[in-house]
């Protein structure tokens, strides 16, 4: 399959001033009708019409290069017409069956066993949860609790595993959580290895990550840290919302040999990075570690809500109806899920997404040089973050500058989002696949809005 067929090749095309006068009016009406939690639009002020592939047009008819990718969702665009045909087909055959099984869903759990990573590969068990990510990692907290009839959890720095309320309890931004406290107990988060900001002071990516994996070896290890062993470790192979933060390869493998050495499951949460997007089908593969259990959930069901866990067999040890919900078997996001694994599998997904991720990581690292603001350009294949700093030397975070040049990218045709630390990280999650024009066009966009804040400083 061409790429250049699946997204509107001319974006981004700017017609109006933006938001234009239709988008406007939308705008208007949802913030009469919806509740203030919406928050996306605040950022970016657009009413979206009609997405393709890694471009989406607004209701003015301007057309934006998506570069936010429905927060990763989007593996394989907007509109797919690969995955769109067999949505077509399901859709008219079956609506939902809850988990009784059908055709669809085993010919998908079949499939996603054998993409899993490791020791996990066809001698897995799968489990689906409700549709949304928190849920599989709800599901990952209750199994973990069967399995060691343990209580707490261990999680980082800079975690991101969702909103309802255990996940939220393994979530580590303060705004999310204050207003809700106490969540579960006994949660307990260590540094992950993120070297631009290590607070064990270290000089390099591998010293930061062998500093915080002892760090976390000594909180199992010593009598006094205070922390009960937990029922399990949580952790991303690479950080989404923290800040598209990259650990040195030798973290997540110490981290999870240190884990098995103390008889903790390791889960490895996938949900952002999983599919292909970092160069691996599942980021963890960078490290060559396997995880006790997985979450997986926004590429899963190929556009559509899914999320699952997979585990090791031997851990099967819950009972029926242990982890249930009405929409545990959304028959379209597997059927779509399905088709969208073979499209990766087919047309060699992670390999393009790695080298297209490096070839733009390599452009960005060299502007970073002549920056004065851009205090760390990193990322793995099309996962790719931009810490922006009002102070190269001093590091410190600067969320201003950061959604000044996020406001001037979509004033010129880009989407993207914003996360991090201190929010001052441009975050690039665009369909895997975009083709080098439309990714190239997009990071030169970037370069041209962060060269004109800078501009304006001096
Ligand atoms: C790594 C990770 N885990 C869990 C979640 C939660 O998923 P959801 O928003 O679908 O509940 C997210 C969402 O961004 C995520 O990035």
């Amino acid at each position: 399959m061409k790429f250049e067929e699946l997204s509107f090749e001319e974006a981004p095309s700017i017609k109006s001033t933006i938001p234009g006068p239709n988008s406007k009016k939308i705008l208007k009406l949802q913030e009469k009708i919806e509740g203030k939690p919406v928050s996306y639009p605040k950022g970016s002020p657009v009413a979206f019409a009609q997405g393709f592939g890694a471009t989406i047009k607004d209701t003015d008819g301007n057309i934006f290069i998506d570069f936010f990718g429905g927060a990763g969702v989007l593996a394989l665009g907007h509109c797919n017409p690969y995955v769109e045909e067999k949505v077509i087909e399901i859709q008219k055959k079956i609506t939902h069956t809850l988990d009784f099984p059908t055709e669809a869903r085993l010919e998908f759990v079949e499939k996603i066993r054998r993409v899993l990573p490791g020791s996990l590969k066809n001698n897995s068990k799968i489990v689906f949860g409700g549709p949304t990510g928190s849920d599989a990692v709800e599901s990952a907290i209750k199994l973990s609790k069967i399995i060691t009839k343990r209580h707490g959890i261990i999680a980082f720095e800079g975690a991101y595993h969702g909103m309802t309320s255990g996940a939220l309890a393994l979530t580590s931004g303060k705004f999310w959580k204050k207003n809700y406290l106490p969540l579960i107990s006994e949660v307990h988060f260590v540094p992950y290895a993120y070297s631009y900001r290590c607070p064990f002071k270290t000089k390099t990516a591998e010293e930061c990550a062998e500093a915080s994996a002892y760090f976390y070896e000594h909180v199992l290890e010593d009598p006094h840290s205070g922390i009960v062993d937990p029922a399990m470790t949580i952790v991303e192979p690479i950080q989404g919302e923290g800040g598209s933060i990259v650990p040195h390869n030798s973290f997540i493998k110490k981290i999870a040999e240190i884990s098995n050495k103390y008889n903790i499951p390791i889960v490895f949460d996938e949900i952002q990075a999983g599919f292909c997007r970092t160069g691996k089908f599942f980021s963890s593969e960078h490290s060559g570690a396997t995880p006790d259990i997985m979450t997986m959930s926004k590429a899963l069901g190929g556009g559509f809500p899914l999320s699952a866990i997979a585990y090791r067999q031997d851990l099967d040890v819950w009972s029926k109806a242990a982890h249930i919900g009405t929409f545990r078997g959304n028959v379209t996001a597997m059927a779509a899920g399905s088709v969208s694994i073979d499209f990766m599998l087919e047309n060699n997904l992670a390999n393009y997404a790695g080298e297209l991720g490096h070839y733009l990581l390599k452009k960005l690292e060299k502007f970073e040089n002549n920056s004065s603001i851009v205090g760390e350009t990193r990322g793995k294949g099309l996962m790719i973050g931009v810490e922006i700093v009002k102070d190269k030397e001093t590091k410190k975070p600067s969320p201003e500058l950061c959604s000044k040049i996020r406001d001037e990218m979509f004033q010129r045709g880009v989407i993207i989002e914003i996360g991090g630390h201190y929010n001052n990280v441009l975050r690039f999650l665009p369909p895997l696949i975009i083709t080098k024009k439309l990714a190239e066009s997009g990071i030169d966009i970037c370069i041209e809005s962060i060269e004109k804040i800078e501009s304006e400083l001096n």
